[in-house]
């Protein structure tokens, strides 16, 4: 059984990944509207993921006995200065969420939660490949400067992204 605590901390959890899905959705559509259909792929795959994040906390709340509740999701950006701006927000947000993954695994602690914390582990290590997977894009993107050929050849190296860690093969 889940205390009402850690419910309501992975309910707010659950609605952060979503938000980071919906956040990767509005990135993409500022790549697709900026013709940069490699990026905006990249995105996309990211969002998609970031759906099945929140879905391993939905399937958790339920396997121990909890109740999900849903919360509504922030608007996302959809306009960015540079490419460059868009992948330091993704970087920023990813920062955000590690940390929430952080003081959810202390709550799991404190409550002796065990089941929690070995499902946040899974998370925990996902975010340091998150956070390595944006931070490389965006050296790429410093290195490209304003380059047009460099954009456009790193935007065609993002665009053979098909899947991210949960369905690997990039893990
Ligand atoms: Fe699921 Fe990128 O945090």
């Amino acid at each position: 059984m889940l205390s009402p605590k850690i419910q309501a901390a992975i309910n707010a959890q659950l609605n952060l990944e979503l938000e980071s899905s919906y956040a990767y959705l509005g990135i993409a559509a500022f790549f697709e509207a900026t013709a940069m259909p490699g990026m905006a792929k990249w995105m996309r795959v990211q969002s998609e993921e970031e759906h099945t994040h929140a879905m391993r906390l939905f399937d958790h709340i339920h396997a121990r006995g909890g109740a999900v509740v849903l919360q509504p999701i922030e608007k996302p950006a959809t306009k960015f200065k540079t490419a460059l701006a868009a992948f330091e927000a993704s970087l920023g947000h990813e920062r955000k969420v590690t940390s929430a993954i952080n003081k959810l695994y202390a709550l799991a602690q404190a409550e002796q939660d065990y089941p929690s914390q070995v499902m946040l582990q899974w998370f925990i290590n996902e975010q340091v490949e998150e956070e390595r997977n944006v931070g490389t894009v965006i050296d790429q993107l410093r290195m490209a400067g304003d380059s047009p050929s460099a954009l456009l050849m790193l935007d065609q190296m993002l665009g053979s992204r098909t899947e991210g860690p949960e369905g690997n093969p990039q893990e």
